[in-house]
């Protein structure tokens, strides 16, 4: 059996990029993988944060996976688990300068004041990496905008193993969903839903209201155009193209048997039926979320075991790295 790894930060209640890119598939590799699922709050240090919201933040991120229908046993926080860290510290003595400098996220993160960033922000692809290879996991299901973050990975897996002259790390395999694997802003077609928007009426967040979905999608940016009949006509139509893509992937269907059902009639009229769709599939998460946020022993019960495993499942592998690197023991 293949083993999977998948990180998500714990911001709290994830958004519905999260879910169509990453959550819905891991819930389903897990029937017939060995999953490992990681809250990484190692990385929510690397921009400024507040301890008292991510202790808060890392127990609802955990609810709202287990309401998606994550299994208790596969889940746990980064920081419980030292594998990552010392392996981190060995994949930023074998990563390149020169790799990390070529991350989009980093410049994107970074911005204009870059000087200003933190150390970890920039080194942080190496333990993205290290996460995934403590588990000498194979695949990797994630969003799009991962896929670089992967092919580092894959880098310093290679440079680790030539330099050491072992074949010790193997390669890794993106799994990238073929719909959905980009959800943008409800309010700029161009940019990806995200947590760091300012505007919360850009994201839909997994535990909103039937009131606040509908809203949020009456008031999502589109065009004066109806809808077309055919893929073609969605060039050059970002937001239109996105709500229907969130469609289709909510209702496992594809874009074309979308475009034929309501081809020709314009955004109200869909809006409504996108609003129903997502408040029919998110509603049992929301209320799964909000019964377990008042169960915090067993949110932490469920954080300690996952870490125990996880535990030992990494333990032998980043010892057998650090007696390669000549660590004594
Ligand atoms: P994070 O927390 O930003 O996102 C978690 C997952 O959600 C996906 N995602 C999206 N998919 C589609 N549309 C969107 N708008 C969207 N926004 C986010 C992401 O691609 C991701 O799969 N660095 C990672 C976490 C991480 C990780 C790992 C992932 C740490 N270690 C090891 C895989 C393997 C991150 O910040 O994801």
């Amino acid at each position: 059996m293949q083993r999977v790894f998948s990180g998500i930060q714990p911001t709290g209640i994830p958004h519905l990029g999260n879910y169509l890119g990453a959550i819905r598939n891991w819930v389903t590799l897990q029937k017939d993988h060995d999953c490992l699922f990681c809250l990484v709050d190692m990385h929510s240090l690397t921009m400024l944060w507040s301890p008292e919201a991510l202790r808060e933040q890392t127990l609802a991120s955990t609810a709202c996976l287990l309401a998606s229908g994550i299994d208790p046993t596969r889940l746990y926080n980064q920081s419980a688990v030292s594998a990552h860290a010392r392996l981190g510290w060995i994949f930023n003595c074998v990563s390149r300068l020169g790799w990390l400098n070529r991350m989009t996220q980093f410049k994107d993160k970074a911005g204009k004041n870059r000087e200003n960033h933190s150390a970890g922000l920039y080194v942080y692809p190496n333990l993205m990496a290290a996460d995934i290879l403590a588990f000498h996991a194979t695949r990797v299901p994630v969003g799009d905008d991962q896929r670089q973050h992967l092919e580092l990975a894959n880098d310093i897996a290679q440079k680790f193993n030539h330099d050491m002259g072992v074949e010790f790390f193997p390669q890794i395999e993106p799994l990238i969903p073929p719909h959905a694997a980009r959800v943008m802003s409800l309010r700029d077609g161009s940019k990806k839903m995200s947590k760091s928007d300012p505007s919360a009426q850009s994201r839909i967040i997994l535990n909103d209201t039937a009131d606040d979905i509908a809203q949020k999608i009456r008031k999502a940016r589109t065009d004066a155009e109806p809808l077309p009949s055919e893929e073609a006509g969605l060039e050059g139509r970002p937001e239109a193209r996105n709500l229907l893509t969130i469609y289709a992937a909510m209702s496992d269907r594809t874009l074309a048997d979308v475009l034929g059902q309501f081809a020709g009639q314009g955004f109200g009229t869909f809006k409504q039926a996108l609003a129903d769709l997502l408040v029919e599939t998110l509603a049992p998460v929301a209320d799964e979320t909000r019964r377990l946020m008042g169960d915090r022993a067993h949110l932490m019960q469920v954080l300690r075991q996952g870490a125990e495993r996880a535990r030992a499942v990494s333990e032998p592998i980043v010892s057998e790295a650090e007696k390669l690197v000549g660590f004594l023991r």
